[in-house]
């Protein structure tokens, strides 16, 4: 028996200012893509932007439905927009944001573990990692170089 360690690492940045001009950018589309959020329920409307090898930007949000769990997070509404509109192009990053009607979102919105799982999909298949990165409406800004980053002891078609 032995125990091993896991170790992650991640980048916090204090404010936007520290960030490059295109992950502020990617933000700032996420934070965008929050108007298009339908979350009449949870009252948090979650924006997504992923950012395309080609340079292109795509958008996605929360959509929620009176039968809950019918409705879907920002992250996977725009990965799998991604892989319905523009397969085999791989994604460079997905900035991830979050405001509330309810509460101040003032700490960095994580993705929750069904889109990490989803990403990783997609990390894994196109060969190279994504980039996510994540903040509230204010606060902190996390990034990460991978999904699998996010994501240890994960599941994918290797075991199939
Ligand atoms: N939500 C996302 O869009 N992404 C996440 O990673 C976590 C949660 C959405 C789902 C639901 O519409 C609302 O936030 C509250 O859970």
């Amino acid at each position: 028996m032995k125990k091993i360690n896991i170790s992650t690492s991640a980048v916090v940045y204090e404010n936007l200012s520290e960030l490059s001009e295109e992950d502020r950018g990617l933000l700032a589309e996420a934070l965008k893509a929050t108007h298009n959020s339908y979350a009449p329920y949870s009252k948090f409307r979650v924006g997504a932007a992923l950012l395309l090898e080609n340079d292109q930007v795509i958008l996605g949000s929360n959509q929620e439905n009176a039968a809950y769990p019918s409705g879907m997070c920002a992250e996977r509404v725009v990965i799998w927009r991604a892989g319905a509109s523009y397969p085999g192009v791989k994604i460079k990053k997905i900035a991830i944001t979050a405001t509330s009607q309810n509460t101040k979102v003032d700490k960095p919105v994580g993705p929750c573990g069904a889109c990490r799982q989803t990403m990783l999909e997609y990390e894994v298949n196109q060969k190279e990692p994504m980039e996510i990165i994540f903040m509230g409406e204010t606060g902190k800004i996390v990034k990460t170089e991978s999904v699998v980053s996010l994501l240890p002891f994960s599941f994918d078609a290797s075991y199939l």
